[in-house]
């Protein structure tokens, strides 16, 4: 069945690698997460966030779920490695219901409240939530918020000082922190980056010192990092190309997710670059084919795509292949 988080964060921290946690929300994002596993025998978390919940009805989800651990089996994966987690909970009720649904790991974002607060929320999920073996993701740290397609708020970076007290007190499994990723295709505005010689843009490094900072306090504890897609420039390219308007659009460069897989980071969140991959296909499909209209001959491209992605997240960049 379903596994929690346990022993896949114990295995990438030991051998210094990290678990993808791709989101979704429908059957052809699923398949092509399994094909992509199986394919590499490898790791994976599925996340499904409270959109993807109102979108897909969170029964159907959970079976789905179920159903591909099922699936990854009769591609040939004798054991895989399958957890379905709850991505940004914001309430005890929600975390309550998706462990009653049969969800292996939570995520409880109680990163924008007062500490306190976030301490108290967090403990009381990571106490209910083991009862039931369920792995719980706390988060300290705020992300920048994007709004528009414009970078609204600054980042309140991860207090190093502050991971220690938190995750003694709230007894979680996980810790996502802000070290300068964002949620979203516009992590970085123009104004943030610089040029390079072919006038793309590079944004600023993420920030490892304050990840060192906090490796110190807390060794050996699995860090989490949201709003790591990279954005590639070619599906950018291609939705700009048949149609689409996507100006600007930068990400967390690959490099700087291959340092941070080898560090205490035992879990990168990646949906952006997903959805990039899903919407460059279909916009093909559209352009050069106007007279197809059977959904399959653009979701089928599109599935087959994203496998392509995730499998180069999976072996090019985390290093998650043959860990199964
Ligand atoms: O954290 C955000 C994830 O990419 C999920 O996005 O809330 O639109 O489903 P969503
Ligand atoms: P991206 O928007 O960078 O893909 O981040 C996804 C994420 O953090 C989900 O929790
Ligand atoms: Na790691
Ligand atoms: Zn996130």
């Amino acid at each position: 069945g379903l596994v929690n988080t346990r022993e896949m964060f114990a295995k990438a921290m030991a051998g210094k690698y990290a678990i993808p946690a791709y989101n979704f929300n429908n059957m052809e994002q699923l398949q092509a997460i399994i094909q992509a596993v199986v394919a590499t025998k490898s790791p994976v978390i599925l996340q499904v966030s409270s959109g993807a919940r109102k979108y897909a009805n969170q029964t159907l989800l959970r079976y789905m779920a179920q159903g591909a651990v099922e699936y990854a089996k009769e591609l040939g994966l004798e054991h895989p490695q399958i957890c379905l987690h709850l991505d940004h909970g914001d309430t005890f009720e929600l975390c309550k219901s998706c462990i009653e649904m049969g969800f292996s790991s939570v995520m409880i974002d109680g990163s924008s409240k007062p500490y306190d607060e976030n301490v108290a929320l967090t403990k009381k999920v990571v106490e209910y939530a083991h009862k039931y073996d369920v792995t719980v993701e706390g988060e300290l740290g705020v992300l920048a918020g994007i709004e528009d397609d414009v970078v609204a708020e600054s980042h309140t970076y991860t207090r190093p000082e502050e991971v220690e007290d938190f995750v003694s007190k709230t007894g979680v499994d996980s810790l996502a922190i802000s070290v300068g990723t964002s949620h979203g295709a516009y992590k970085f505005t123009p104004e943030q980056c610089t040029r390079n010689e072919k006038g793309v843009l590079v944004p600023p490094p993420l920030r490892f010192d304050i990840l060192e900072e906090i490796e110190k306090r807390i060794p050996g504890f699995p860090i989490v990092l949201h709003g790591s897609s990279s954005v590639p420039q070619d599906k950018v390219a291609i939705i700009n190309k048949y149609g689409g308007q996507l100006k600007d659009a930068v990400g967390v460069p690959e490099d700087q997710l291959r340092k941070a897989a080898t560090s205490s980071v035992c879990k990168i969140n990646i949906d952006s670059d997903g959805r990039l991959a899903m919407t460059a296909a279909v916009r093909e499909v559209f352009a050069n084919k106007p007279a197809e209209f059977d959904p399959r001959k653009y979701l089928g491209p599109a599935r087959d795509s994203l496998k392509e992605l995730y499998m180069h997240k999976i072996t090019d960049v985390l290093g998650s292949d043959n860990k199964i």
